[in-house]
C-alpha cells in the first residue's frame, strides 16, 4: 500500500502507554476513525483527510523526521533521545498533550540506602536511553559505562550486567517488582504532538493547521473547569483573584441572602484542592467544580 499523498499521515504508538490516549485525543477532536481491529497497522479518519500509522514508539521520530508522516504523537523521552543523535533538528514539537507523563530515572538495588550522583562515576548503568543518560552523567562532570539494552533493563543488576539502571518510571511498579528503587531523576516526559520540519506543501498545510486548531481546543477543554460558588459580596475581589485563569466571572444575586452572590467562571487552568481551600478561606462556600465538554471562544 503506497501512502495517499492527498491525505495527511500521523504516526502514533501501536500499543503501549500512549496508544489509547492518542486515539482518544483524535476522537475528541471530532475525527471518526475507521475502527480496524487491534492488529491493523493503519486507520483512516472517515471525516478528515488523515491516515493514522500505528508503529513502535521508537520508530515515530524517524517517520516524522523523514516526512513519511507529517505529524506524530510521541513521548518526549523518545523524541529527545532521537534528537540528541541528530546534527540538526528535523522535528518540531507543536503541543504538549498532558498525558503519558513519566520520568526517566536512575535506579539502584533497594538495599542502597544513601545516594549521591558522584556514586555513578565509573559505574556501569544499563539503559534504553543512552544519549539522555550520557548527557545527564556528563552534566555532573562524571563518566560512566553505559550499557545499552533494548528492553528488560530492570534485570541488569540481578544479572550482574550493571550496578545501576536508567529507565522510564510511571507508577514505579516495574522497579519495585525487580527489587529496585529510584535514586535520581534524569528527564521528565509527557506525550507531545510533533510535526516534520520537512516542507509541507500548501494543500497539506491548511489541513495541518485545521487539525492543530482542533487539538488545541481539546487540550484547552481538558484543562478548563467551570466553577460555581457562593460568596459574600465583600469578598468578591479576593475570590476572583484566586480563580485560576478566569476572565470576567458572572456574578448573580442570591435570593434571600442579602450581601451574598453566586459566582460562575470558566477557569482555563487546573483547579487544585489547594485552590478550593484558598477560596474557602477567602469566604467562598458551596464550591462546585465541573468539567467542560466542548468550548469555542
Ligand atoms: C517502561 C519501562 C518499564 C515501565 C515502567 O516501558 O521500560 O518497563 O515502562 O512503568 P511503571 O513504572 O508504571 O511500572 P514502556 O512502557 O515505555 O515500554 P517500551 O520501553 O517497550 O516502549
Ligand atoms: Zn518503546
Amino acid at each position: 500500500m503506497s501512502p495517499d499523498r492527498n491525505r495527511l499521515h500521523m504516526a502514533v504508538q501501536k500499543s503501549g502507554r500512549l496508544s489509547d490516549r492518542s486515539r482518544q485525543l483524535l476522537k475528541d477532536a471530532g475525527l471518526r476513525l475507521s475502527e480496524s481491529g487491534k492488529n491493523h497497522l493503519a486507520a483512516r479518519a472517515e471525516n478528515f483527510p488523515l491516515d493514522l500509522m500505528f508503529v513502535r514508539d521508537d520508530d515515530i521520530p524517524t517517520f516524522v523526521a523523514d516526512g513519511v508522516c507529517e505529524l506524530g504523537i510521541v513521548g518526549q523521552n523518545v523524541l529527545e533521545e532521537y534528537a540528541l543523535g541528530l546534527s540538526e533538528p528535523r522535528i518540531e514539537e507543536v503541543a504538549r498533550l498532558g498525558f503519558g507523563k513519566c520520568s526517566l530515572k536512575i535506579a539502584a538495588p533497594d538495599t542502597l540506602n544513601s545516594f549521591q550522583p558522584a556514586m555513578l562515576d565509573g559505574q556501569r548503568i544499563a539503559t534504553s536511553y543512552p544519549r539522555l543518560l550520557k548527557r545527564f552523567v556528563e552534566s555532573h562532570g562524571l563518566t560512566a559505562e553505559i550499557v545499552t539494552m533494548r528492553g528488560a533493563v530492570e534485570l541488569a543488576p540481578r544479572l550482574g550486567i550493571a550496578r545501576f539502571v536508567c529507565d522510564l518510571v510511571s507508577t514505579g511498579a516495574t522497579l519495585e517488582a525487580n527489587g529496585l528503587a529510584p535514586v535520581c531523576d534524569v528527564f521528565e516526559s509527557e506525550a507531545v504532538l510533533v510535526r516534520t520540519l520537512r516542507p509541507i506543501d500548501n494543500l497539506h498545510s491548511d489541513k495541518v493547521s485545521a487539525l492543530l486548531a482542533r487539538i488545541d481546543g481539546v487540550i484547552a477543554t481538558a484543562e478548563s473547569k467551570y466553577i460555581v460558588l457562593n460568596a459574600p459580596e465583600s469578598a468578591l475581589a479576593s475570590i476572583t483573584a484566586i480563580l485560576p485563569g478566569a476572565e470576567a466571572p458572572t456574578v448573580v444575586p442570591l435570593i434571600g441572602r442579602p450581601g451574598h452572590v453566586a459566582v460562575q467562571a470558566v477557569c482555563q487552568e487546573s483547579v487544585f484542592w489547594e485552590t478550593l481551600e484558598r477560596l474557602k478561606a477567602a469566604g467562598a462556600s458551596a464550591i462546585l467544580v465541573m468539567p467542560i465538554e466542548k468550548m469555542m471562544m
